[in-house]
């Protein structure tokens, strides 16, 4: 849903996973806001498509290819937008990947790729972008979990452990930024209508319960109060407000957006 004010006018928003789902929602969402965006993304084509949908909103879009599990490529990516635009204001962390086994059948090698991906991912970026919010006095992160860090289901041995330690991740980097008036938050999304879900977490898990991945989604969106799963741009909307002057006086924070399935 596209918002009729505009509270991001001439800042920068860096979107990690910017290219679809989540993070493209937050992406467009700041571009519609004012913001100019950085794309970070390994799926290139996704993220010029989603530039498009940016620039269209009439502000400058950097797409860049970024592996947020690797340190290099990383801090590559930080300096190519400070060297662009000077500043960062707002960073959303949202690549992630999800792979569910039951437990016996997780591989060494599959645990540690989702972990680098998905938790040390964001430690790289919020380490990489700290220095500029502190030397600014200003800025806003946003660590996008989920509600699998805060409880569990069978089979997500390495996807509720790496979005804990985002979590837990994310209460230290808000200790670490309060000085600068830098707040650091975690999102944590409930099931939302995303190549993640509908492709591989309704497959995965649907086949390990006997269900096909409609019978699951369906199943999902009777389990949550709302009766339905999430929109990205519903996530999109709680971050712009986690950049936004709206919540100065919030941090370090894990924050549901699941429906209410966590509360019933
Ligand atoms: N969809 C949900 O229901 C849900 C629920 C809770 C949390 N989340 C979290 O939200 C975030 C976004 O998920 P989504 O549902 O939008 O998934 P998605 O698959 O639609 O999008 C994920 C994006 O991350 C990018 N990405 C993957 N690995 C990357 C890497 N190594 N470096 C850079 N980019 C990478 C992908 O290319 C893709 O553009 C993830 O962290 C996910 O765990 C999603």
């Amino acid at each position: 849903m596209k918002p009729d004010f505009k509270r991001f006018v001439g800042q920068v928003a860096v979107v990690t996973g910017g290219a679809k789902g989540i993070g493209g929602a937050c992406a467009l969402r700041f571009a519609q806001e004012g913001a100019n965006v950085a794309i970070l993304d390994i799926e290139m084509t996704a993220a010029e498509e989603n530039a498009k949908a940016c620039r269209a909103e009439g502000v400058e879009v950097l797409v860049l290819n970024c592996n947020v599990a690797d340190e290099i490529s990383v801090q590559n990516a930080i300096d190519a937008v400070v060297k662009k635009w000077g500043r960062i204001d707002v960073l959303v962390a949202s690549a992630g990947i999800y792979s569910g086994k039951p437990l016996p059948e997780v591989s060494l090698k599959q645990w540690q790729r989702l972990i680098d991906i998905n938790l040390t991912g964001v430690f790289l970026t919020n380490r990489a972008v700290a220095p500029i919010m502190m030397k600014q006095k200003s800025g806003s992160i946003i660590n996008v979990a989920s509600m699998a860090g805060k409880t569990s289901f069978p089979g997500s041995a390495e996807y509720s452990a790496s979005k804990s330690g985002v979590i837990g991740l994310t209460r230290s980097v808000a200790m670490d930024m309060a000085p600068y008036g830098v707040t650091v938050n975690a999102l944590c999304p409930g099931n939302t209508l995303t190549d993640m879900v509908i492709k591989e977490v309704s497959v995965q898990v649907g086949k390990a319960v006997g269900m096909s991945s409609e019978e699951w989604i369906k199943m999902r969106a009777n389990d949550a109060p709302l009766k339905r799963l999430a929109e990205p741009w519903e996530m999109a909307g709680v971050t712009a407000f986690l950049a936004s002057q709206d919540s100065r006086y919030l941090t370090g924070q894990a924050i549901e957006v699941d429906g209410g399935i966590i509360m019933s």
